[in-house]
């Protein structure tokens, strides 16, 4: 089983972008849930990301896929990112990063790491640096 494996949601490709930079880093593929087949699931870590849409909803891709996806959470360690807009929706920032969050501890998947949350619409210049130190605590 690979060590890792990277599944993302992305409307516009934020999303994918920060997907493939912590793919990089971890040595792993970034996969669009929309392609994800059982094999992308395969991984002793999944990280999985998503943007937020809507008021506070889920990625598109997510949307659709999360159901049908969940069951292979179960016994894997899971790591959640978002991405979202901390002005623009101060009150359901990266809320669908939550939301995966939760329903990968409901099908049994352990948690790893905090929720990361990022905001690369307002804050871009931070985003490397959260995205790096979060990895480290992921990897550990
Ligand atoms: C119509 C619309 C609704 C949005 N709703 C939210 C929201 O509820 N919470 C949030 O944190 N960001 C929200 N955003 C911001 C997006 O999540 C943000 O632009 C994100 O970086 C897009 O990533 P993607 O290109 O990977 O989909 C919204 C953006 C738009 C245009």
């Amino acid at each position: 089983m690979d060590k890792a494996h990277v599944i993302f949601g992305s409307t516009t490709g934020m999303t994918e972008a920060v997907a493939n930079k912590i793919a990089e880093a971890l040595g792993a593929t970034a996969v669009n849930v929309n392609a994800a087949d059982a094999q992308a699931f395969d991984a002793e870590l999944l990280v999985l990301g998503t943007s937020t849409w809507g008021v506070g909803d889920l990625q598109d891709d997510w949307a659709a896929q999360l159901d049908s996806v969940k069951a292979n959470f179960a016994g894997k360690k899971v790591a959640v990112f978002g991405l979202g807009d901390s002005l623009g929706f101060a009150d359901t920032f990266c809320v669908a990063a939550e939301t995966i969050a939760a329903a990968a501890r409901d099908a049994g998947a352990t948690l790893v790491g905090e929720v990361l949350k990022i905001d690369d619409t307002n804050e871009a210049d931070q985003t490397d640096g959260k995205v790096a130190a979060w990895i480290e605590t992921i990897r550990a």
